[in-house]
């Protein structure tokens, strides 16, 4: 290999929270650092990928070599990740909120004697389901993160199949995984299960995207 390996191939990547805003000072988000998607699209890019990495609010640089493209909602994030298409490789690491506030309120929402405001919430689009599904636009891979406190393996297959993905990175976290630098990973494809040691989320970048090389031009 010569270390760009993934030269000429497009990837998008997701990564980080979403951010649901209730009115201009409130809002609803998902714990996640961004760090290990923002690795992988650093690891890609290092292999030669043109990679455009779509992020929620994080305190993360830009990677070297990696076109970031700043969103705050899952409906900017769903709308900037079609955009980045066609693309050969699409990795969905983003924390999508699952739900956002039916009506964002125009002004700050006062303290009333009533009590607490009733939020009406609605579902957010799946964005790896959508991009996923058949059709001209697919990209060839397509990677779906599951983070998951138990039976890492079952839902991990389970959400392959339900989202119409090719590999799922199954992330348990259980152990100390949010914001933290290391991360233990079972790489769940159509055809098997590989259990990953405990690795930093950099090597575990690294992995993934030699995985990835290996996909499209397997060593002999
Ligand atoms: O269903 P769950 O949120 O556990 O699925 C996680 C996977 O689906 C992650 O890859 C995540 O980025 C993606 N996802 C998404 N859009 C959503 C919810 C999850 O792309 N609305």
């Amino acid at each position: 290999p010569d270390g760009r390996e993934l030269a000429g191939r497009k990837a998008v990547v997701t990564a980080g929270p979403t951010f649901e805003p209730i009115d201009p000072v409130r809002g609803l988000t998902n714990r996640s650092s961004g760090k290990q998607g923002y690795a992988i699209a650093a690891a890609l890019a290092a292999r030669g990928a043109e990679v455009t990495l779509v992020s929620g609010p994080t305190g993360l640089p830009v990677p070297v070599g990696v076109t970031r493209i700043d969103v705050e909602t899952a409906m900017q994030m769903k709308a900037a990740t079609e955009a980045a298409l066609p693309a050969d490789i699409a990795v969905l690491s983003a924390a999508v909120a699952d739900w956002r506030v039916d009506t964002v309120a125009g002004g700050k929402i006062k303290k009333a004697p009533g009590g607490p405001p009733t939020l009406a919430l609605i579902e957010n689009p799946d964005i790896l389901a959508g991009i996923a599904k058949p059709g001209p636009k697919r990209p060839k891979l397509v990677i779906g993160f599951a983070a998951e406190t138990t039976d890492l393996e079952a839902n991990a297959r389970s959400k392959l199949s339900r989202k119409g993905c090719d590999w799922i990175v199954g992330n348990d976290v259980s152990a100390d995984v949010f914001g933290a630098d290391g991360n233990t990973v079972l790489l769940v494809t159509r055809d098997g299960a590989d259990a990953w040691p405990r690795l930093t989320k950099t090597e575990v970048a690294a992995r993934l995207a030699d995985r990835i090389a290996d996909h499209f031009s397997p060593k002999a």
